[in-house]
């Protein structure tokens, strides 16, 4: 067995151009990993706090020298001489010397990057890819292992977008029957189709954070029949190959008790917002929905669920945080379906496989996430497939830091249909020698 010898962090930028936290980790062996954590931009009142500078004007007060000083000063000496296959005990035991409920004092972030690098280091030292390492320790995956469904990012609005929409995503989403590389074919075919179309209406083509277009455009509804329209100039066809989802981030536009958006100019309080979404799922077959609601609005959620959640998976993030007592209680109440799963929103590896087990037990569905503030680290792709999630979200297919995690995921594809082919080529063997 290797021992943490060594880990240094440091500042580097996310692909917003904001700064985040990046650690390597040696190992007493020789090995080293390297690996950085995201950052939010339209993130929940429940996530663990990302420790910026603040005091500062360095990066307007948004950079990450404190928690790099956390790690390399505080959790380094701490974790020099640990087995790195002991995920759980440093995770306990880094969260012991922040001794908040938050991560507040060492800072999230300073954390994850640990968390991250250590889980590195333990499949460095067994030897193994990350994705099946990280199934090997947490046994979430019963047959054999798969690729996730992705949920491709196209259309950004919100806090995301450059553009006008309210809603934050507008997503295409590939039917499962396809292996991913033809999913990626789609959502890249889909994404080139919007592109000319907004070049066909004379329309902004530019994109926001994650890669996806953001127009200009009359009303939130607009976005979903461009895409309709985008849909039509491919060979894929709607609502069989290739189906439509939103994130709606709604909290960000929940104002005096009403939703505000510009397809109507006086809002829409929970009830008629729901009546609403029933009304776009009548046309567009909603196949998932994101954050449909305020993250304080539980009575809506599950009302929302009762009525749309048999077809629609409807998906906690800003409700959830990828934090276990608010997804007990959300699976208790039936306030939703589906759980986005975002190793920052709670800080470490050890919680975050807490939370994907507890979705599971609840026949939830799990959709691994990235942040609209990435880097070109893929970790994600391989956690995403080490824990048998049902669907990725990393955004559109576009852009190298988004793109790195769709080319990790077809990476494994490859290796996967080479090794099951092998096990299915040897288990035919011994039945007909036998
Ligand atoms: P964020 O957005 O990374 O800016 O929070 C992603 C999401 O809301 O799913
Ligand atoms: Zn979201």
């Amino acid at each position: 067995m290797a021992k943490i010898q060594a880990i240094q962090a440091r500042e580097i930028l996310d692909s917003r151009g904001i700064p985040t936290v990046e650690a390597s980790l040696w190992l007493d062996n020789g090995m080293a990993v390297t690996t950085a954590v995201p950052s939010g931009t339209s993130t929940s009142r429940r996530e663990t706090v990302e420790l910026r500078d603040k005091q500062d004007d360095r990066y307007f007060g948004q950079g990450v020298l404190k928690a790099v000083q956390n790690v390399n000063e505080i959790l380094a000496p701490k974790l020099k001489g640990m087995d790195p296959s002991q995920q759980q005990q440093i995770d306990r035991m880094m969260m012991e010397l922040d001794g908040t409920p938050n991560k507040s004092r060492l800072g999230g972030n300073a954390i994850l990057a640990v968390s991250q690098a250590v889980c590195k280091a333990a499949a460095a030292m067994y030897m193994l890819p990350l994705y099946e390492y990280i199934a090997k320790k947490y046994q979430l995956v019963r047959e054999a292992l798969f690729i996730p469904t992705p949920i491709f990012n196209v259309i950004n609005g919100g806090k995301h977008g450059a553009g006008n929409l309210d809603f934050q995503e507008f997503h295409v989403i590939p039917s499962s029957r396809f292996p991913f590389n033809e999913a990626l074919e789609i959502g890249a075919e889909v994404y080139h189709a919007i592109e000319q179309a907004l070049i066909n209406n004379n329309a902004i083509h530019s994109v926001g954070v994650e890669g996806g277009f953001a127009p200009n455009l009359f009303t939130n509804q607009d976005a979903l029949e461009l895409i309709l329209e985008a849909i039509k100039m491919t060979r894929h066809q709607f609502s069989h190959d290739v189906f439509l989802g939103l994130d709606v981030a709604a909290s960000t536009f929940y104002r005096g008790g009403k939703y505000i958006i510009k397809d109507r100019s006086h809002g829409y309080s929970t009830k008629d917002f729901i009546e609403y979404y029933k009304d776009l799922n009548e046309r567009y077959h909603l196949f998932s929905l994101e954050d449909p609601l305020f993250e304080e609005d539980w009575e809506g959620w599950k009302q929302l669920t009762q009525d749309l959640g048999k077809d629609t998976m409807i998906v906690g993030d800003d409700l959830l945080s990828t934090n276990k007592e608010l997804i007990g209680k959300a699976i208790q109440s039936g306030a939703c379906s589906a759980v986005l799963v975002k190793p920052n929103q709670i800080g470490t590896i050890s919680e975050t496989v807490e939370v994907v087990m507890l979705a599971r037990e609840a026949g939830w569905h799990v959709i691994v996430s990235h942040r609209s503030g990435e880097t070109t680290d893929s970790f994600i792709a391989d956690f995403a497939v080490g824990v048998g999630a049902d669907y990725t979200k990393f955004g559109a297919p576009a852009r190298g830091e988004r793109v790195v995690k769709y080319n990790r995921l077809l990476q494994i594809e490859g290796v996967l249909a080479a090794s099951q082919s092998l096990v299915a080529n040897q288990q035919q063997r011994s039945k007909t020698s036998g």
